[in-house]
């Protein structure tokens, strides 16, 4: 095989069909879409790349293990499985289910956070950022300066700089720091990992200063796989063990099961502190379930007890890394401007640099992904300007990649599209907001081309 070829490390056991439309029929969803891809039916997408979140394909073993999903509203075995599971990857001593990660994020932040207290993190995600807010703090991204430039090649982009760290936390005072994040991989930032060196940093001045380190885990998996392969001294040591060593650096985190635990909804919420845990738990009843279901059935339990195992397997993480880079590299080939290198769960078009005619208040990122689903009916996603408003450093567009579902015919048929769409770049046009809401606004924005 080339060096750039990868195989699937799987077979298909079941299948689901997609369908083909027209350019024609596409523009008319796209108008009645308000051209928001995410207001689009699904079933007018040909190859869905929006996330990676909930959209990837389970196994034989967590179909299997679905059935024997325990039910019980309290005490379930299922429940017990999945904490043991967890546990055995991150050692934390309180595992809260929640029915997705944000939902840990809202718990923990309600408990933790006061109004002005500002939580550092290498880069908030955008429902990580939005609940920190809505509790009243201050949401801080501090990336290294190598992170925000798209173009430069850096092993561990998604690194936290520790120096604005320490000048933060000198300045502010401890007292105002509740505790820190660390997103791994680094979602708004291009998908870029987080090297070990850079996480013991972080957890000493965390340590020194007695603030709590939290991870933002859902990639946990592909952040180890990239470890082994770009950190020296971890190119003999097992995802897991690496994965292990990170968490210990920390004192809890909060998960979506929908990346890394491989299943189709889910996620929780450790920490190692009891007082916390009992608030947290509190809080669980109110929303979200009793503390061993927490809004998840038994049989979700399962798929994530199996599944997050599964994604620490070295066959399927040399899988899903090189094809995401396979996607990356054929399509930077052309010229064409991505964040360098590719990440783990997706690849980021630069849509500043792609559509440099289109200022930002026209939406450069917007305007790519729609005429990338014009062309080819490929739904991605922008995490730019309509995401983060004035706050956002880089206007991108996320090939988010669902795991184990699409093959390289189909990665193929997405380089082919991008590539037609870079042809007439000087053609696209921006676009004007219509309607918006105070937070999130880029889940319901109505837009409108300009003429
Ligand atoms: N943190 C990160 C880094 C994420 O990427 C996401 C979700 C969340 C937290 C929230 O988890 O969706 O289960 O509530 N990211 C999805 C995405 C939506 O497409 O990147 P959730």
């Amino acid at each position: 095989m080339s060096d750039d070829a990868f195989i699937e490390p799987f077979r298909i056991k079941s299948i689901e069909p997609i369908r083909w439309t027209t350019r024609e029929e596409r523009g008319h969803y796209l108008q009645d879409a308000h051209y928001n891809t995410f207001l689009l039916e699904a079933d007018n997408v040909f190859i869905d790349l929006l996330s990676d979140s909930g959209t990837g394909a389970m196994s034989t073993l967590q179909w299997g293990a679905i059935m024997r999903g325990d039910e019980s509203y309290a005490g379930s075995k299922s429940f017990t499985r999945f904490q043991s599971s967890i546990q055995d990857i991150c050692g934390y001593k309180h595992v809260i289910p929640t029915h997705q990660g944000r939902a840990a994020e809202r718990i923990l932040f309600n408990v933790m956070v006061k109004r002005g207290q500002i939580v550092p993190s290498n880069t908030h995600f955008d429902t990580t950022r939005a609940n920190i807010e809505f509790v009243g703090g201050i949401a801080l991204d501090l990336v290294i300066p190598e992170g925000k430039q798209p173009d430069l090649i850096h092993p561990f982009k998604g690194n936290l700089d520790v120096a604005s760290l320490e000048k933060i936390i000198t300045r502010q005072g401890k007292e105002k720091i509740p505790l820190v994040m660390l997103t791994v991989t680094n979602n708004s930032n291009g998908g870029q990992p987080v090297s070990i060196r850079n996480i013991t940093e972080v957890s000493d001045i965390c340590r020194k200063h007695g603030i709590p380190l939290y991870f933002d885990a859902c990639r946990f998996a592909e952040n180890a796989y990239f470890i082994k392969l770009r950190e020296p001294g971890y190119e003999n040591k097992t995802p897991k063990d690496i994965a292990r060593e990170m968490f210990a650096l920390g004192d809890g985190c909060t998960m979506s099961a929908k990346k890394d635990g491989m299943a189709n909804i889910g996620g929780f919420l450790c920490t190692n502190d009891d007082v916390l845990a009992q608030q947290e738990k509190g809080l669980l009843i109110l929303t979200e379930g009793y503390p061993t279901y927490g809004g998840l059935a038994g049989r979700d339990l399962e798929a994530i007890a199996v599944g997050i195992q599964e994604s620490l397997e070295e066959d399927y993480l040399k899988y899903r890394i090189d094809s995401t880079a396979y996607l990356g590299n054929q399509i930077s080939e052309y010229g064409i401007p991505i964040v360098q290198p590719p990440g783990g769960h997706a690849i980021y078009l630069d849509a500043r640099a792609f559509l440099p005619h289109i200022s930002l208040e026209q939406f450069p990122g917007i305007a790519l992904v729609n005429e990338i689903y014009l062309e080819g009916g490929i739904r991605s996603v922008e995490i730019g300007t309509l995401m983060f408003g004035k706050e956002a450093k880089m206007d991108l567009v996320r090939l988010a990649i669902p795991r184990r579902t699409y093959t390289k015919s189909h990665f193929d048929y997405v380089i082919e599209v991008i590539l037609r769409v870079w042809k007439k770049r000087d053609r696209i046009r921006g676009l004007k907001l219509e309607y918006e809401q105070p937070f999130l606004r880029h889940f319901t924005a109505k837009l409108l081309p300009i003429a």
